[in-house]
């Protein structure tokens, strides 16, 4: 048995490009790792089954489309298993659809659960292609920490980054397709007439002073600097929203951000106590299902739990 713990992820800068042919968007992505996560058990089995555990364990496919489950094949092909086994466990604690990752997050803790278990010794950098197979935010789930995302957002250079930042988390009651987020932020840069091609918009780049904030640790310059282009779709998709991001604000968040493709919104607290007072907050505002304190960065997926040699 192996068991993976694999964080969820906050986009602390999400700079959204024209849509390429291929329909997908270039990025300047900076992705920062948080303590909330997932983990996920491997144990010998028969095929490739899943099952899950947690408070929203029903909002989960546990279909072969699982992006669990699809890394457990891809590793297996990869690697010419012709008859792969394993079950898969996932405890979820990452909001479901949320705009964390969560689904890649499993994703990239199966690549590595199974792994272990089948004493593969995959190199760390084909397991990050394998992973960019599986979709666009899951090389970061196994990388973790601070890093930029460029091309879909699987193009990786870690950033430097100093101290623990404190963050809260508020869950929204249902998720938000990342496709139909992508899809109403070209609709509403149409709707301006500004276009959203290729040619109509800029190619984002990383902010220089969100990546001093960042070096330096400094939550007050982190908060000035946070930005995600895909918010203003997240919030016409989902007005309710406007109402979490304020009531956060008025609780004493530094700043208030929809999390990538949201719904969840993330706020950046002063310090854990704060982060606390925080969540209590929005906890009792009626703006959101629940609220979690967390913090970060933390490390990419790691085994914690493997069988004895
Ligand atoms: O790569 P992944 O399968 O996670 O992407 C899900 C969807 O999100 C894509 O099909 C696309 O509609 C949208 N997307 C995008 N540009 C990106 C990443 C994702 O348009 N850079």
């Amino acid at each position: 048995m192996v068991t993976v713990r694999v964080p969820a992820k906050v986009n602390v800068q999400l700079g959204v490009g024209g849509v390429r042919p291929d329909g997908y968007h270039d990025l300047a992505n900076v992705f920062f790792a948080v303590a909330l996560g997932d983990q996920v058990t491997a144990t010998p089995g028969a095929g490739v089954t899943l099952s899950c555990d947690g408070p929203d364990a029903a909002a989960v496919p546990l279909d072969e489309d699982n992006l669990a489950a699809r890394a457990a094949r891809l590793l297996a092909a990869h690697h010419g298993l012709a008859d792969p086994g394993v079950h898969l466990h996932i405890d979820k604690a990452i909001p479901v659809a949320g705009g964390m990752a969560g689904g890649s997050a499993d994703g990239a803790a199966a690549l590595l659960a199974c792994d272990a278990l089948w004493g593969l010794d995959t190199p760390f950098d084909t397991l990050l292609e394998l992973a960019a197979e599986l979709g666009s935010d899951v090389p970061f789930a196994l990388l973790g920490g601070v890093a930029l995302g460029r091309g879909r957002g699987e193009l990786l250079e870690p950033l430097p980054v100093s101290g623990t930042f404190h963050w809260v988390f508020a869950v929204a009651d249902g998720g938000l397709s990342t496709p139909a987020v992508f899809r109403e932020c070209d609709r509403l840069r149409e709707e301006s007439g500004r276009g959203s091609s290729l040619a109509d918009v800029p190619t984002p780049d990383a902010d220089p002073a969100l990546l001093a904030a960042l070096a330096e640790g400094d939550p007050v310059a982190l908060a000035a600097a946070l930005g995600n282009d895909l918010q203003a779709a997240a919030v016409s998709l989902r007005p309710a929203l406007a109402d979490t991001l304020h009531a956060g604000t008025e609780a004493g968040a530094l700043a208030a951000l929809v999390s990538g493709s949201g719904p969840t919104c993330a706020f950046l607290a002063k310090d854990a106590d704060s982060a606390a007072h925080l969540a209590a907050a929005l906890r009792t505002s009626g703006t959101c299902r629940t609220a979690h304190a967390t913090h970060g960065p933390v490390p990419g997926a790691q085994v914690v739990s493997a069988p004895r040699p």
